[in-house]
């Protein structure tokens, strides 16, 4: 940005009036000239961002403190959807993309978005230490004129706490010498079926200017933006959003122990419910929740209320209960060892699945794994296959790779917890048992349900 449009964003400081939340549902237009876009933290998140803005025509400046990840991204060997990596390979091969794991490189940029992880701890607790670290050195190299976005999910207060006021310490006020703004991410990786850019983003500003350059910014993203009245209403949408899904898969897997003492079959129960046109909204059951965003993600909703005496039965009700799922497929399992006269030290399981769902291969807080890690602990030999994670390593240690043909492993046991697209299940007839903790299998034979 030139030091006129930066007089200029000053000067339009808190004139732009926000529309009222309720018709603030608008088509993004972006700026006549397409700025240079820093975005931090290349991840499953980052990078699709990254690549959508390269696509846009903006020069882009991809940073990421792991060389390893920089290097698989400039080896193409990363896990995206295969237009993306068509779109990755385009913007290697050109001018606009720069990669960088030195975090002084944003201030080459006119605007910045922030990506990086906010996992918990091993006790469930918020770990936003990567967080920090990366608002940090973007305040640090923050300069007048540049828009600054956080689209990770996090605290309601964050995006306040991490930018708006250390920049302001440095002498950089929100909405007259920056733009800072909230716009949380709704990427769902591993779904071709949904079209990214058709799907509305949320947005807060921390004044109405800043909304408005934050609106220009991500208008390659998507195709309408949702404008909230601030940072926080925003950063509450999206644990409103997360949380709600939890307590509705929660009580997803709660029904289908219900359907089983009933002998009926919950899918089906809930395809019919679902055809309801108003006031219900289909939750599978399954063998639990993974990935880095339901079974994580209203610990920051939830962690803070906890500290300041706000109870949340139902949210945290939902929480244990999502934890606990996988312990629970695992006592089916060792239940229906006994049942085959197979004891745990004796016995042999293959799991099917050690993704997180199936179409990705991304093994984060997967419920396959975590299944694994219980039976293991009980003295089963555990194997599983996956074509998309070739390997995982337990919490116990033992690292565990993919069969590629599990058909010749012996097992008294299959558990299924996701099927990818490419998997063949054919072999599972001959397996003496078979849970499906997915509720989706039609086999012949024994086939078992959590
Ligand atoms: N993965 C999803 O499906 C999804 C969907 C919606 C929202 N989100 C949210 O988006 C955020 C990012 O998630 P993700 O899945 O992309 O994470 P990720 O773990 O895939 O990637 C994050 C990247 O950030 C890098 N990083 C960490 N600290 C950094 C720093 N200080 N500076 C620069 N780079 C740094 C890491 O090396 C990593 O490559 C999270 O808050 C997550 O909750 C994720």
């Amino acid at each position: 940005m030139s030091e006129a449009q930066a007089l200029a964003l000053a000067a339009d400081a808190d004139v732009v009036p926000v529309a009222p939340a309720r018709e603030a549902t608008i088509a993004p237009v972006p700026p006549p000239s397409q700025p240079c876009v820093a975005v931090v933290g290349l991840g499953y998140v980052g990078l699709p961002t990254l690549l959508a803005l390269h696509g846009a025509g903006s020069e882009t400046i991809g940073i990421d403190v792991s060389e390893r990840r920089l290097q698989a991204i400039r080896a193409r060997a990363v896990d995206l959807p295969a237009g993306d990596v068509a779109r990755l390979g385009d913007a290697l091969g050109g001018e606009r993309l720069r990669l960088s794991s030195i975090p002084a490189a944003v201030a080459a940029a006119d605007a910045v978005i922030v990506c990086v992880p906010t996992p918990v701890d091993a006790q469930r607790r918020p770990d936003p230490r990567a967080l920090r670290a990366a608002c940090a050195s973007v305040v640090e190299h923050a300069r007048p004129g540049q828009a600054l976005v956080l689209t990770s999910t996090t605290f309601v207060g964050s995006t306040r706490e991490l930018l708006v006021a250390p920049l302001a310490a440095r002498g950089l006020a929100a909405g007259r010498d920056v733009a800072v703004a909230f716009a949380p991410e709704r990427i769902l990786p591993g779904d071709p079926s949904v079209d990214q850019h058709a799907v509305p983003r949320v947005l807060g500003g921390a004044t109405p200017d800043c909304a408005r350059r934050a609106r220009e910014l991500l208008a390659p993203t998507t195709a309408l933006i949702h404008e909230v009245s601030s940072l926080e209403a925003a950063e509450l949408t999206k644990l409103y959003e997360n949380t709600f899904r939890a307590v509705n898969l929660a009580f997803a897997n709660e029904m289908a122990g219900v359907c089983g003492h009933l002998g009926i079959d919950p899918v089906e129960i809930v395809d019919a419910a679902a055809t309801k046109p108003y006031g219900f909204l289909a939750h599978y059951p399954g063998p639990g929740v993974g990935g880095h965003c339901i079974p994580v993600d209203p610990y920051y909703l939830l962690a803070p209320l906890r500290a300041a005496g706000v109870a949340t039965p139902i949210a945290d009700h939902a929480m244990d209960a999502i934890v606990a799922r996988p312990a629970a497929v695992a006592a089916r399992a060792l239940a229906l060892l006994r049942l085959g006269g197979v004891a745990p030290a004796q016995a042999r399981v293959t799991i099917v699945g050690m993704a997180y769902k199936p179409g990705v291969a991304d093994a984060r807080e997967s419920p396959g794994l975590h299944v694994a890690e219980q039976l293991e602990r009980a003295g089963v030999a555990v194997a599983y296959h996956d074509p998309r994670v070739p390997s995982v390593r337990t919490a116990a240690g033992t690292e565990l790779r993919s069969l590629e043909h599990p058909e010749a492993a012996p097992a008294d046991l299959a558990i299924v917890t996701a099927v990818q697209p490419e998997t063949q299940l054919g072999w599972l007839a001959d397996v003496p048992a078979v849970l499906d903790a997915t509720y989706r299998l039609a086999l012949d034979g024994p086939l078992h349900r959590v």
